[in-house]
């Protein structure tokens, strides 16, 4: 298997937002509803807010080629906090997942934090996503704090923020 982690590039976005939806449809039934993944995808992955990111300097946003054909994607940012870069997504293609791509993903997020100064990498994750959390924990995270956050429409994040020092 040849993998290859390189930066998303504009031509990619449409694969990346129907990949997007493939894995939500795979992971998060049983986690959240269907309004709410509904949702979620509609306000992350409308192909002008994935433009601007792209453009936006202090967003990263990469993905895992396999053979040619994308099997995975990440995005990072620098957090509010001075110091801390965010993993904001991670999104392994269910036909791929368990073969390190989400590692490779990790261990870019990692380099990318390390050159811009950051001392920790940190996330968010869904306090049921059982399979998210083994893995993060697997690459050196751990919990730091539970949250729950208002996303609008009656939604709502019951989420994990976990952290990984840098050195
Ligand atoms: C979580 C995710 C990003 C991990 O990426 P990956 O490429 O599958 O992970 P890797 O192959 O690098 O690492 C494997 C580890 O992930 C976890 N894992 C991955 N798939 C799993 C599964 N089906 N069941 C249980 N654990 C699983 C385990 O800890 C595993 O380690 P192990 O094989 O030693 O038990 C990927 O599985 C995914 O996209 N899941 C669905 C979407 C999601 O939840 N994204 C995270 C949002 S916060």
């Amino acid at each position: 298997m040849s993998v290859l982690i390189s930066p998303v590039v504009e031509a990619d976005l449409e694969k990346i937002a129907a990949l997007a939806r493939l894995v939500w449809q795979s992971a998060y039934p049983g986690i959240i509803t269907q309004e709410q993944i509904d949702y979620m995808l509609e306000q992350r992955y409308a192909l002008s807010r994935l433009q601007e990111e792209l453009k936006s300097p202090g967003i990263w946003w990469d993905k895992a080629t396999v053979n040619g054909e994308i099997g995975g994607f990440s995005s990072c940012l620098l957090a509010d906090k001075r110091g801390e870069m965010k993993l904001d997504k991670l999104y392994i293609d269910p036909a791929r997942q368990r073969l390190g791509l989400g590692g490779r993903l990790i261990a870019q997020a990692v380099q990318r934090a390390i050159e811009n100064a950051c001392e920790t990498l940190i996330l968010a994750v869904n306090k049921r996503n059982e399979q998210a959390i083994s893995a993060y924990r697997k690459y050196g995270f751990a919990v730091r704090e539970a949250v729950r956050v208002d996303i609008g429409r009656g939604f709502v994040m019951d989420d994990f923020i976990m952290a990984m020092p840098l050195h």
